[in-house]
């Protein structure tokens, strides 16, 4: 096993700009090193980043102190019996017909609200105009909220991520999560009680009534799940949407066969999803000693799993520094089920319960993008940058485009 002090830090403005650069040291020769300040092991190789997944020794206990105190206890912390059932509670609202005939619609009004907002004005930066709102508007709306909250919820979920990557422990972080954990509660519980007693077609109302095995989920649960929601929903398909865009315009002949053929958007988005993935690194606690390559990591020690890194290990992806829609070795058919190859939704037990939902709200993003904006380009002079280390993307995506009359 290595030390910290061998790759690059993780904690280092020089990682931050181009992590993809530590990964490969770190793949190649510290498939496993221990971190101090982090005080957590940290994997990155494909085979061992799975396991950690995939592997019931791999707990979730980590999230205990990494989201409790900001949402309270979620089905990300649970296991066996008891995470079985929260899952079937919530997964039907996320697929087939539900998400098709109830949810579709909201997803599209969404999209064209914003669009409408600068679709005549010829220019517009995709992330803070459009990618930052777009997932956290729909959720709202599916579960039935006030629109006039948009923006209230936007700062909600700006805080519970913030406090979720706050690897370096900042105490103003700490403490805006925990009050907003306060004021969703003060928001939430009141519309929940008053949704059990008027229930409609929305999500909130669905989880009001769901019941699984004589299980149905408390006040504290739905507001803690809705917490969750905002986070797991929220800041991972913004920075998708951000990223697809990013990459396809970084290669204008896949750009031009996506516009020619929108059937190419799900290759266009599993491609973006291992190459630029939302969420870098998930983190686990093994309830015994387990080995890996590299070495053995002692039971109870936090473990960092690195996504970005594992879906460029040469082992398992040819040239995986290279944005292809087309590779062979990333099918499209598996890519946003438990059987994906990808690591960005995770694998396992806890894989992304919205990972459908995320599909069909980046179909229907791209699409109404790529319409409004045949002849989208980077602006002239531009730069876009990632940032961003537990999660990452463009910080800004200034685009410059003809509008359609
Ligand atoms: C591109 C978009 C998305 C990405 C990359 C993503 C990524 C992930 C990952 C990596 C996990 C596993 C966390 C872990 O194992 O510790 C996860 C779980 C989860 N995601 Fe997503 N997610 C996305 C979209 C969504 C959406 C749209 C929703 C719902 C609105 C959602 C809801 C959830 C929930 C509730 C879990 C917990 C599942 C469980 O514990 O069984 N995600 N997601």
């Amino acid at each position: 096993m290595t030390t910290a002090r061998e790759a690059p830090d993780i904690l280092s403005p020089e990682f931050a700009m181009d992590p993809y650069q530590a990964y490969r040291v770190m793949l190649d020769t510290s498939p496993l090193l221990w971190h101090e300040p982090m005080q957590s092991y940290i994997i990155s190789r494909y085979e061992d980043v799975t396991r950690a997944f995939r592997e019931p020794v791999f707990t979730t206990s980590n999230y205990d102190w990494q989201l409790e105190p900001v949402h309270g206890r979620t089905m990300l912390q649970m296991s066996g019996r008891d995470h079985a059932v929260r899952r079937a509670l919530v997964a039907p609202a996320f697929r087939g017909n539900v998400l098709e005939n109830t949810f579709l619609p909201v997803i599209e009004r969404n999209a064209r609200e914003l669009i409408d907002t600068f679709r005549d004005r010829g220019e517009v930066d995709l992330v803070s105009e459009f990618a930052t709102h777009f997932p956290i508007n729909v959720i709202v709306d599916m579960l039935g909220l006030n629109r006039d909250d948009h923006e209230r919820f936007q700062r909600w979920y700006t805080s519970i991520i913030a406090f979720l990557g706050n690897l370096s422990q900042d105490p103003d972080i700490a403490e805006a999560g925990l009050r907003t954990r306060t004021e969703l509660a003060e928001y939430m519980i009141p519309i929940i009680r008053e949704r059990r007693e008027n229930l409609g077609e929305d999500l909130l109302s669905t989880l009001c009534a769901a019941e699984v095995e004589g299980t149905t989920m408390s006040d504290e649960d739905i507001k803690a799940f809705v917490s969750l929601l905002l986070a797991a929903g929220g800041e991972t398909t913004d920075k998708a949407v951000a990223s697809l865009f990013r990459n396809l315009l970084d290669h204008p002949e896949q750009l031009a066969a996506v516009r020619e053929d929108r059937s190419l958007i799900p290759r266009a988005f599993a491609e973006t999803l291992r190459y630029t993935p939302p969420v870098h690194m998930i983190m686990r606690q093994p309830a015994e000693d387990v080995t890996l390559s590299g070495g053995t990591i002692p039971a109870g020690s936090t473990v960092t799993c690195l996504i970005g890194a594992a879906n460029r290990d040469p082992r398992r992806f040819a040239e995986p520094d290279r944005f292809d829609i087309f590779r062979e070795d990333l099918p499209t058919n598996t890519a946003f089920s438990a059987a994906a190859n990808h690591l960005a939704f995770a694998l396992g037990r806890h894989f992304c319960v919205g990972a459908l939902l995320a599909k069909t709200e980046i179909e229907v993003a791209a699409n109404q993008l790529l319409d409004a904006m045949p002849d989208l380009e980077l602006a002239p002079g531009a730069a876009s940058v990632e940032k961003g280390v537990f999660t990452r993307g463009p910080a800004s995506l200034p685009i410059r485009f003809t509008p359609v009359r």
